[in-house]
């Protein structure tokens, strides 16, 4: 290029923005130039950016400046649409020019390939024993940019662990832990966008035999008859272990409802088993029973006999009064014989004396 090549172009420039705005009419120079993107795309992968102006003059040049292996897919009036192929610059710049009645204008971009490496979920013993040591590890291999933060939440925990770079958790199969749902997350800052990504969730299984305790399986059971009761005796285990009762050998259903019976009352032998064990529990059923009352019903009969009782004893003093006073008149009677023999003399004529005698009562008042 020559020397007044180079002055040429400002030098129209000028010329044009000044008289452009003065002169009505004059074609507008004062144009923008833009590139529309993504900020940033996974390592290897392609992006497509459009390289557009609003410069008004229909043959306006312009293109995509980069280093990155590029095609022109489509172009437009005052734009350019560009795919850039397999991206794997950590940082590309790109940079959009066009030309407008002599005037240049650029704009940039860059574009970002990112790394985000899935996070890694293991569980160094996903079907543990009771007991047993357990680890759980959330790793992934190193992104790109460097800064990626993991995170290891569960189902039950409010709070996630998280650390650059890999995430370990140690601990002791307990019952508790049975079923305690882990995940992974990952979280890696491009740009001004943090994005995230989850593992696959794993499931924790603590495996135990059975065990019964006053909780679930009460030693004393205290039944009341006639009430509807169940014969509580469950056992905790995993796998649920099955529990049977027996009394004197005879089973007896668990967890349903009975109508309790004296009869119920006495010792019962449960037995919990599952794949890992057997254990065992006695239980002690007391039935409570009161018999109705038998006082009112026998109430009115021992009235009656108490009556009777009065009755009789009363009768007996009656009677024994009128025996007295027979007694009593009869002896006054015999005493007055007495009298009425000696006061008569030996050879005295006995009708007579009869007849008065006989009289006699009759006479007295
Ligand atoms: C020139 O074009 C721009 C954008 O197209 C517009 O905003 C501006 O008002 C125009 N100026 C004149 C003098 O026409
Ligand atoms: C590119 O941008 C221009 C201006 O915004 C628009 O008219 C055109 O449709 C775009 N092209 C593509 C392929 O998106
Ligand atoms: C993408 O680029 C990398 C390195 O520049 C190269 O190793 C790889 O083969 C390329 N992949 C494709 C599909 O072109
Ligand atoms: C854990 O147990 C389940 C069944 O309960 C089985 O499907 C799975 O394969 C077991 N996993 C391991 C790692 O042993
Ligand atoms: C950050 O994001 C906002 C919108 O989400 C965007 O307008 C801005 O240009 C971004 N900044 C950088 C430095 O990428
Ligand atoms: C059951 O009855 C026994 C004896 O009457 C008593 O000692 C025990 O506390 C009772 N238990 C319950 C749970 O009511």
């Amino acid at each position: 290029m020559s020397w007044h090549g180079h002055m040429a172009l400002p030098l129209a420039a000028m010329f044009l923005a000044l008289f452009g705005r003065a002169a009505p009419g004059a074609a507008n120079s004062s144009f923008a130039v833009a590139v529309e993107g993504p900020a940033a795309v996974p390592y290897g992968e392609d992006a497509l950016v459009n390289c557009s102006t609003t410069c008004p003059a229909a043959e306006a040049a312009g293109g995509l400046e980069t280093s990155l292996a590029k095609e022109l897919l489509r172009r437009g009036p005052g734009w350019l649409a560009v795919q850039l192929r397999n991206v794997t610059e950590p940082r590309a710049r790109l940079l959009c020019y066009f030309t407008c009645f002599g005037q240049r204008k650029t704009a940039a971009l860059t574009l970002e390939a990112y790394r985000f490496p899935d996070p890694l979920l293991a569980i160094s013993a996903p079907n543990a024993s009771l007991h047993e040591p357990v680890a759980v590890e959330c790793s992934a291999v190193p992104s790109q940019p460097p800064g990626l933060q993991l995170w290891l939440r569960s189902n039950r925990w409010a709070q996630a662990s998280g650390t650059e770079g890999h995430v370990r958790l140690e601990l002791t199969a307990r019952e508790e832990d049975d079923g305690l749902e882990f995940v992974c997350e990952a979280e890696l800052l491009v740009g001004n966008q943090t994005l995230r990504k989850s593992s696959a969730p794993a499931t924790l299984r603590v495996f135990y035999g059975p065990r019964m305790d006053e909780a679930g399986c009460p030693h004393r059971q205290n039944w009341t008859e006639g009430q509807e009761v169940t014969l509580r005796c469950s056992a905790r285990g995993n796998p649920p272990p099955r529990v049977q009762c027996a009394q004197h050998g005879r089973p007896f259903p668990v967890a349903e409802a009975w109508t309790a019976a004296r009869a119920h009352a006495g010792t019962y032998l449960c037995r919990a088993i599952n794949r890992l064990g057997e254990t065992e529990r006695v239980v002690e059923v007391l039935v409570d029973y009161y018999d109705p009352p038998v006082l009112p019903a026998v109430l009115p009969v021992v009235a009656v006999l108490v009556a009777a009782l009065l009755a009789g004893i009363i009768y007996g003093i009656y009677y024994r009064k009128k025996k007295i006073q027979e007694y009593e008149l009869r002896k006054k009677q015999r005493q007055l014989e007495m009298q009425q023999l000696e006061m008569q003399p030996l050879s005295g004529h006995s009708p007579e004396a009869a007849a008065s005698n006989g009289s006699a009562p009759a006479a007295g008042p």
